[in-house]
């Protein structure tokens, strides 16, 4: 018998999957929380029912994570330079195991988060391909399946904060490009409703409310920062070169820098939803750091 509530999440330890916990318990679903570390849950541990502790990448560690859940969700995948483990690993065999442990034990639903419009954008980068492989798998599943398809997440935007502390920063392609960053609490909202809709709806290709191009993006971090902030420009050949460089060496590094390349390639802009701000985040950011 599954538990109408239970939802398992995995990559609870992370930026989307710590905000996807919260919504849901507040929205009165069950949680139970994969984690290769319990001590990495932190905070969000205590909007957790339960904590099972196993690596997804490890098969055997995972027996009895789906049982009696209702539904799944995963937002597991690498944001790292590092060699290893590669995204092969983790973003597409990871993720191929928690699907195939959620079909044996007849979980009715499933979540997966990808990027935006990443079904058009196979080719582009392996990261991307490696994610849609995914897709592929739960759309032959008897589980029905909903996949989020997100612009840059408020955690990634953090990134630009940090490049203007320094006075500096450098802008992807052109200065106008435009994308609308969502926050993973939004995204929390959004995978909480899909979970209840009847039916559930097969994919959406989101974002947050406010659309600005990159040089407004860096304008929010000067009022922010309250200090004048430089722009410089990285030409998106220049990171798909570097990505083609180190794809021998490094397919982490060089699958990442093929996906940056992928801002100066056009507008990342999804259906805007949601309800928080980017000068607000970073305020917020600022007034944290004083
Ligand atoms: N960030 C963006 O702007 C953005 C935009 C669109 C789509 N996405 C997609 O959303 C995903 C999640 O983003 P996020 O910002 O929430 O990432 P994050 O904060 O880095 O969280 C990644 C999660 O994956 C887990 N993970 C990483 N390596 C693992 C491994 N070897 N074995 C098991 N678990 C592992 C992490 O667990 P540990 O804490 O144990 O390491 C963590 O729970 C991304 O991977 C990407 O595909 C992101």
């Amino acid at each position: 018998m599954s538990d109408s509530k239970l939802v398992v999440v995995a990559g609870a330890t992370g930026y989307l999957g710590g905000h996807v916990v919260e919504a849901l318990h507040r929205q009165g679903f069950r949680v139970r929380a994969l984690a290769r570390r319990r001590e990495k849950l932190r905070e969000v541990e205590s909007f957790c029912d339960e904590v099972f502790v196993g690596e997804a990448t490890e098969l055997q560690t995972l027996d009895g994570l789906f049982h009696g859940a209702f539904a799944g969700f995963s937002s597991i995948g690498i944001r790292h330079f590092r060699r290893r483990p590669t995204f092969r690993e983790v973003d597409l065999a990871a993720n191929l195991n928690l699907v195939e442990q959620a079909e044996l034990a007849g979980t009715a639903r499933f979540v997966f988060v990808s990027v935006l419009r990443g079904d058009q954008l196979r080719g582009v980068s392996p990261l991307i391909d490696a994610r849609e492989q995914v897709v592929d798998r739960l759309h032959t599943s008897p589980m029905d399946s909903c996949i989020l398809r997100p612009t840059g997440f408020f955690n990634d935007m953090s990134e630009y904060l940090t490049m203007s502390r320094r006075g500096t920063a450098w802008i992807i392609g052109s200065d106008a490009t435009r994308l609308n960053p969502i926050h993973g609490a939004d995204l929390g909202e959004l995978t909480a409703s899909v979970l209840q809709a009847e039916p559930m709806p097969a994919e959406r290709n989101v974002g947050g409310p406010d659309i600005l191009s990159q040089a407004e993006i860096v304008r929010l971090c000067a009022q922010a920062l309250q200090r004048e902030v430089r722009t410089r420009r990285v030409p998106g050949w220049v990171l798909r070169g570097v990505g083609a460089v180190l794809a021998p060496l490094n397919p982490n590094a060089s699958a990442l820098a093929k996906m940056f390349a992928l801002l100066a390639a056009g507008d990342a802009v999804g259906e805007p939803i949601g309800k928080h701000h980017l000068r607000d985040h970073f305020a917020a950011l600022v007034e944290a750091n004083r």
